[in-house]
């Protein structure tokens, strides 16, 4: 029963497609669990450069099944096109299994998500994929869920209900409304599309891991953008830790095995909320210019900053990490000295507990320890012991600090820019 999770322990961006392209190497399923097109999944083979948002980062290996869980949030037009820029690139998109009870994102949700930002007094700097309306949505229990491609009569009549209920808001608000029939038939391609791919997924799954496949549950965001654990209101509309994954499988907690928590050997964020170390100055400049930190999704600029252990030790918690997988160490590689948050000063007081609130969050001040760099390229390095002394000393006290023990370091975008660490 090798079932393992796979998940983002800060603020998303972590590396979690090109770790998950690299562990696949040997699993027979990969399963998103949560989230939408949010995501950008960045999975680099040799020259070529994909960037995945709905479609699982198990696609480039042949035969491995990807499934797109009943916890997602799925936008069928843009899913669609996801999979035909895959095909006219010489992918194989016949490995994606739909699950029929995943939610549908349509267009009033994206409208929906971009006009309560215009209008909002605290921006939360979401991605505009309509990801909070449609989760909104599947709790009002007014949803529509993939289900539904299959019955494309069903379905227009939903849609066309739906888009009345939100066109009369939309306009009550003075705001561009629908055109539905337009959009309709936009669905029903996509629907026409899809439709093959619908099944159930829970059953599926299930049976994969009866019959003793490996399995590997992709996560999506991170943990500090979890709809209960994150710098709530700055977060995502769903459950992003492991425990997760269960719900948005279909999968008995029972069945999971190791716990993989991609971390950053420095922090990022893109949108709005706190963040205690973030970098004003060239430092943060820096990193960002050489850890290419511009949205997967968006194209946004993230903003950077130290490692915060502070965070990720409670990201480590919620989530019983038990394997980490620190990525873009080589972006620290030209530092003379790094500095680590230890700990937060809020209101004259220091703690080295996650606060709960934004705003107490945001008034921490991060209590920095300094570790020595290595000055050196590290990005041929192919093994733990290639890299050098204060590298390995850096990764110990992460793992020290968060609490964990650390299975993959990686220095590079590529897949051979990976290696163990045990
Ligand atoms: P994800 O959302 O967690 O899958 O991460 P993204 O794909 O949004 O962002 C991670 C970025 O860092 C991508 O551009 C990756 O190609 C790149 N990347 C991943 N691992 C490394 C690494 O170890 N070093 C460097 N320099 N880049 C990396
Ligand atoms: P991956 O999977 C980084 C952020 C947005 C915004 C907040 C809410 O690539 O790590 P949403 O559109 O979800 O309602 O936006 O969450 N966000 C991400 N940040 N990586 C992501 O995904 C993200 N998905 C959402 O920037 O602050
Ligand atoms: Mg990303």
């Amino acid at each position: 029963m090798p079932v393992d999770i796979l998940v983002g322990t800060q603020w998303g961006d972590e590396g979690k497609g090109k770790l998950i392209d690299v562990l696949t190497r040997d699993v027979d399923v990969v399963v998103r669990f949560q989230g939408g097109n949010n995501a950008g999944h960045t999975v680099e083979i040799g020259k070529e450069r994909y960037v995945l948002h709905l479609v699982p980062s198990g696609i480039f290996r042949k035969g491995v099944k990807c499934i797109i869980g009943n916890g997602l949030v799925v936008d069928p037009v843009a899913l669609v096109e996801e999979m035909k820029g895959l095909e006219e690139r010489g992918v194989d998109t016949n490995q994606i299994e739909l699950s029929n009870r995943a939610q549908m994102i349509f267009i009033y949700h994206k409208m929906a998500d971009r006009l309560s930002e215009a209008g909002a007094k605290t921006k939360i700097g979401t991605t505009g994929r309509g990801i909070g309306p449609a989760y909104t949505d599947k709790m009002r229990r007014i949803g529509i869920r993939a289900i539904e491609l299959k019955h494309p009569e069903r379905l227009a009549e939903l849609f066309r209900t739906e888009c009345a209920k939100y066109n009369k808001l939309f306009a009550a608000a003075g705001a561009e409304t629908v055109d539905v029939e337009a959009e309709l038939a936009k669905v029903l391609a996509a629907a026409e599309k899809l439709a093959p791919r619908v099944c159930d997924t829970v059953y599926s799954l299930n049976a994969a891991i009866k019959a003793n496949k490996k399995v590997l549950f992709e996560g999506a965001q991170g943990a500090l953008l979890d709809i209960d654990h994150g710098t709530y209101p700055f977060v995502t509309s769903s459950n992003t830790i492991s425990g997760g994954a269960c719900t948005g499988g279909g999968v008995s907690p029972r069945a999971i095995r190791d716990i993989w928590g991609v971390i950053k050997a420095y922090t990022t964020r893109v949108g709005e909320g706190p963040f205690p170390t973030e970098l004003f100055d060239a430092s943060g400049e820096n990193l960002r210019q050489r850890g290419r930190e511009f949205g997967a999704t968006t194209g946004r600029p993230r903003r950077c900053g130290w490692f915060d252990a502070v965070a990720a030790r409670y990201a480590c918690m919620v989530n019983g990490i038990n394997k980490l997988a620190v990525t873009k160490l080589d972006v620290l590689d030209d530092l003379k000295q790094i500095a680590v948050c230890v700990g937060y000063r809020i209101n004259g007081e220091v703690t080295d507990e996650f606060p709960a609130s934004a705003a107490e969050l945001e008034a921490a001040e991060p209590v920095l320890e300094y570790l020595p760099g290595w000055e050196c390229d590290t990005t041929g390095a192919t093994s733990y012991a290639q890299l050098p002394e204060n590298a390995k000393k850096y990764l110990a006290r992460m793992a020290e600090l968060v609490d964990s023990s650390i299975g993959i370091v990686s220095v590079g975008p590529r897949r051979d820019q990976t290696f163990s660490a045990e």
